[in-house]
């Protein structure tokens, strides 16, 4: 089973055109054209959220057209720049039917693959106009339930926020709300082998309720490596690409493919 990850590709329209660290479009283009050159294609492609700038229409569409090119089903899942509403509304979420009737946009999925089934989870962990996410009481019945279904299948956890601190202090502000519980709730359930983040714009790994967990690379700004609890908020523009996530029936092995951009190497962009 291959899964690979893309993340926060922060796609911009041109009606809603912000101050741009990086050609964020062309990124993601760049991005597609690497993964459909992938030898061995991956069952799914996960979008761990911030597909979009703003979550207007004008960039949901640019992202299904971009998406569209994939010869890999997609996976997406919001992030805090992402609208529900037109979230929905870009993507036939037919997987996610089941679950309609929630206020989080939460989905599961089973994929099928030559070793065995793995059960993929898509955790909603967006509040509506914050930066910041939660995994709370709603979230912590819905996930608890999915995870008894099916407590004999292997389970990768998606999410967008991660349910850590990264010592990036003013990355880790705007973190997940509920983070415990949700580190409470994996340690119980052995079935869980891998949580896959956005959010931190740089590639970061640690163990949550014992689980490996890692932050998949963004295609687009990175932000700064500065674990100093003072340091001025910083984006740079290191290596952007993918990951992908194999799984050989026994375990995970996490590979990264950086896309070649043309562009120059770690030009700081922006200071806060
Ligand atoms: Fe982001």
């Amino acid at each position: 089973m291959l899964l690979a990850q893309l993340t926060d590709t922060h796609v911009v329209g041109a009606a809603n055109e912000v101050e741009l660290y990086v050609d964020n479009n062309r990124r993601l283009a760049q991005a597609v054209d690497r993964l459909n050159a992938e030898t061995v294609q991956p069952d799914a492609v996960l979008i761990t959220g911030d597909l979009s700038e703003n979550g207007t229409p004008e960039e949901m569409n640019v992202i299904v057209a971009e998406l569209d090119r994939l010869r890999a089903p997609v996976l997406p899942l919001p992030g805090n720049h992402d609208r529900r509403d037109t979230f929905r509304s870009a993507f036939d979420m037919k997987w996610a039917s089941e679950n309609s009737d929630q206020t989080h946009l939460s989905w599961v999925v089973s994929l099928d693959s030559a070793s065995e089934p793995v059960q993929v989870i898509g955790l909603d962990t967006v509040v509506p106009g914050c930066h910041g996410g939660a995994f709370d009481h709603e979230r912590e019945l819905w996930l608890g339930a999915v995870l008894a279904d099916a407590s004999d299948c292997p389970t990768v956890i998606a999410m967008h926020h991660p349910p850590f601190n990264s010592g990036i202090h003013w990355m880790d502000e705007m973190g997940l709300v509920g983070a415990d519980a949700f580190a409470d709730l994996v340690s119980d359930h052995p079935n869980v082998v891998r949580i896959l983040c956005g959010h931190l714009h740089r590639p970061i790994t640690t163990t949550v309720g014992g689980v490996t967990t890692t932050v998949g690379l963004s295609t687009t700004h990175h932000v700064g490596l500065n674990l100093d609890p003072n340091a001025t908020p910083e984006v740079i523009r290191d290596p952007a690409g993918y990951q992908l996530h194999y799984f050989n029936g026994s375990h995970w092995v996490t590979h990264t493919r950086h896309i070649d951009t043309g562009e120059e190497s770690f030009v700081p962009k922006w200071q806060g």
